[in-house]
């Protein structure tokens, strides 16, 4: 959709991918149900995944629909409220480690060496070939663009978009944002305690760093970082103007827009790759407050004129 209120303050056409408008409210979905797909194929009984809360919100609903398995690995007390209730309504074994997302990726990755279990994180090549249909959509639906603005965690989503690009023969820009305090590719090196209000972000060595950092360099792009009062300035802007809930990761694609402006392009995509219920405690505690009212007229007409 084109985001006119973001438009006027970047001075560019800004339009929004909205990704979570996906079954599960999130872009993982179109990686997830190809990955979900070849693991059954290849026979495997069970799916495991490292998480910041949406690939294992995904990954359990793939699995579920799929008769397998899953088990979800996620960092303790760090994932958005959403997604957890997502994974255990979906039957997952959600474990809560006590670790990082790195710490658990690394984990899960040998431990889909030693078991018959499909590791169904964006390293998984199935992963990527699902999610560049989001660059097929917009280029069908938009023609050329200037532009990608996209959030970078684990790198495995701006990889996917260059590769769905780069098959139609399209070359945006690929501007990648990160949270300040989890901004590895940014400084060129692991950060080791990434810590950001984008929890869905909050990755300190991202496993497509090599990819990410192609991306960039091939379309003239740029990875760069934006401050948590950004993100949530961003967020904020999005819902109040736009009328979109996306999750605070997801505006960081717009926080960088805000900031830096169109630089020269006139055209832009930006992906919101969750919903904002996925969080719906950063929104409450970031939002403004409910007013209490006794169920009488006057109560009632000073609360809502007053
Ligand atoms: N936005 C949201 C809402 C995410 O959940 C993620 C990643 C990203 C952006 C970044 O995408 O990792 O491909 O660079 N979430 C992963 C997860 C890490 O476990 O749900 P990326």
């Amino acid at each position: 959709m084109l985001a006119e209120r973001v438009s006027e303050r970047v001075g560019a056409e800004v339009w929004l991918k909205l990704e979570g408008a996906n079954p599960t409210g999130s872009f993982k979905d179109r990686g997830m149900t190809c990955a979900v797909s070849a693991a059954v194929r290849e026979g495997a009984e069970a799916v495991i995944c490292a998480s910041t809360g949406n690939t294992a919100a995904s990954a359990a609903a793939y699995a579920a629909r799929a008769g397998l398995r899953g088990a979800v690995i996620v960092p303790e007390g760090k994932i958005a409220t959403g997604k957890l209730a997502q994974a255990l309504m979906h039957g997952a074994r959600v474990i809560a480690l006590r670790g990082n997302f790195d710490a658990a990726l690394a984990l899960v990755r040998e431990l889909a060496q030693r078991h018959p279990i499909a590791l169904v994180n964006s390293v998984n090549p199935f992963r990527l070939e699902g999610q560049k249909t989001a660059a097929f959509e917009l280029v069908d639906e938009l023609g050329a663009l200037d532009a990608l603005s996209i959030p970078v965690g684990n790198a495995g989503n701006i990889t996917a978009y260059w590769k769905g690009f780069q098959e139609t023969g399209a070359r945006p820009r690929m501007l990648g944002w990160q949270a300040a305090g989890a901004a590895p590719l940014v400084h060129g090196a692991p950060v080791e305690r990434p810590e950001t209000v984008a929890s869905a972000i909050r990755i300190g060595n991202p496993a497509r760093w090599e990819e990410a950092m192609g991306a960039m360099a091939a379309s003239h792009g740029a990875i760069r970082a934006v401050s948590d009062a950004e993100i949530l300035d961003a967020y904020r802007f999005l819902a109040a103007h736009e009328g979109v809930f996306c999750e605070p990761a997801s505006a960081a694609g717009v926080a960088g827009l805000l900031k830096h402006g169109a630089e020269d392009s006139r055209r832009i995509a930006c992906v919101l790759t969750g919903h904002g219920l996925k969080d719906p405690q950063t929104a409450l505690t970031r939002a403004g407050s409910v007013l209490p009212c006794e169920p009488e007229l006057p109560a009632v007409e000073h609360a809502v004129l007053g």
